[in-house]
């Protein structure tokens, strides 16, 4: 199966974290997000153990929470011992309210309101990854009535196009996030950091895209970065401490998807971040990455019944799921995607050629195209797998459907980490 957290049992069903899918979804209904929280651990001590290998323990590991995110998460992440990239407001909220360290979260986002910068400082937010000149200027101006001070990075485009899908692709000249190298306006924003009193300028920040496969962008991002630290020093004596290189580690969906093993990208990028820093004469900074799909994206499966299936003949063959775009709308938005079983009959042949519908009201509300599962039926449970990533955190309620409950599984037993919504959930605001 394409990740470890999916396995068929001596019934013939699928587990997911060594639980029977038909077993959760028998006591908790569908659909259902279901994750393998072993698999959540095992991959923050991989990239926590590499960070250890390859930079000598010199950096840390930021779980990117918008992947994921809900208190539970937070909790086992500062378990494991990781710092958090929070997007907003929500994000810091939902993270404080679980408990987790403040000074471990970095800030992200390339229009954090006025409000958002407060409530983060006044939290005590470890650091602020400042975005733009406006930005900066706010900060200050806001440090400057509390009397405090503030870590921050620096948002630097290193002007990589990654060969990934063009919505998610950030690290180019023409993105919404971040200063731009090639125009000098990163160099300006580095003056007007070092200048701005109440900010401890610590480092800088890039992010290239996510759901990339090769190590190259990842390699020649870091060297893009090492050489402009380089060139600080020279400009303006500087000696940057930190430099968080991003997220966007590539992951397995469908049988032909090939990542690059994350440990070759940690091993060659840490070693393009060695020989630039060498060449620049600059010491070795503390080194940051930020994965968010590659924590949590193979560790989870959503459930769903099946409903109607519906035969065109000479055209295709609709099988109707009870979720569909609300609670993932990735096929929809990017065209992602994703491999699907039928739960009581994993093991058995795939004999079925067919589109999986969601129940929105809308055409493109679709899982998968061509996909292909084992025969199956009006009530047959469907699992769509490795949507630990960008499922739960996208979803929504259109067409007022509730979002689904979240499940964690560890050592084959479940947990409830986000009751099913209610429809009362539904018009909870409204007047
Ligand atoms: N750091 C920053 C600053 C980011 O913007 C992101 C993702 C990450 C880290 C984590 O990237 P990851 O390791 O998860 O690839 N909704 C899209 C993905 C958007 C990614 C946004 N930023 C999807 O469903 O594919």
């Amino acid at each position: 199966m394409i990740s470890e957290s999916f396995s068929i049992n001596e019934k013939g069903h699928l587990t997911i974290g060594g639980a029977d899918a038909l077993e959760l979804a028998a006591e908790y209904g569908t659909p259902l997000y279901v994750l393998d929280e072993e698999a959540i651990r095992r991959a923050c001590r991989r990239y926590r153990s590499s960070l250890e290998r390859f930079y000598g323990g010199n950096g840390r590991v930021l779980y990117a929470s918008k992947a994921f995110c809900c208190k539970e998460i937070y909790r086992i992440v500062a378990g494991e011992g990781l710092g958090a990239d929070v997007v907003s407001g929500g994000e810091i909220y939902t993270a404080l309210e679980a408990g987790f360290p403040a000074g471990r979260l970095y800030f992200h986002g390339n229009n954090k309101t006025e409000d958002e910068l407060r409530y983060a400082v006044q939290n005590g937010v470890g650091t602020i990854v400042v975005d733009n000149l406006t930005e900066l200027r706010r900060l200050t101006g806001l440090l400057e009535e509390t009397g405090r001070q503030q870590d921050i990075l620096l948002r630097i485009k290193p002007g990589i196009d990654a060969h990934t899908h063009s919505f998610i692709r950030t690290g180019q000249i023409d993105s919404k996030f971040g200063f731009a190298l090639e125009t000098g306006e990163a160099l300006e924003a580095v003056r007007a950091a070092a200048a701005a009193a109440p900010v401890r300028l610590k480092g800088l920040h890039c992010h290239i895209g996510s759901q990339i496969f090769d190590v190259e962008p990842f390699r020649h991002a870091a060297g893009v970065m090492a050489d402009f630290m380089g060139e600080i020093k020279k400009e303006t004596g500087l000696e940057l401490e930190t430099l968080n290189l991003g997220g966007g580690f590539g992951i397995q969906y469908v049988e032909k998807d090939d990542p690059a093993a994350y440990e070759s990208y940690m091993e060659q990028v840490a070693a393009e971040v060695h020989s630039r820093c060498r060449r620049q004469g600059i010491p070795i900074p503390e080194v940051l990455i930020e994965p968010g799909r590659s924590i949590v994206g193979g560790a989870g499966a959503t459930l769903y019944t099946v409903g109607a299936l519906k035969e065109i003949p000479g055209v295709r063959t609709y099988l109707s799921v009870d979720g569909g775009m609300a609670d993932n709308p990735r096929y929809a938005l990017y065209g992602s995607e994703y491999e699907a079983v039928v739960c009581a009959r994993a093991g058995e042949p795939r004999t079925e050629t067919v589109t999986i519908a969601g129940k929105c009201c809308e055409s493109g509300d679709l899982l998968a195209e061509g996909a292909s599962i084992q025969a199956c039926g009006p009530g047959d449970i469907l699992a769509v797998l490795a949507t630990g990533a960008y499922n739960y955190s996208m979803a929504s309620n259109y067409n007022r459907l509730p979002r689904p409950a979240v499940v964690m599984v560890r050592g084959g037993q479940a947990r409830l980490a986000v009751r099913r919504e209610s429809y009362a959930d539904l018009v909870r605001n409204d007047l």
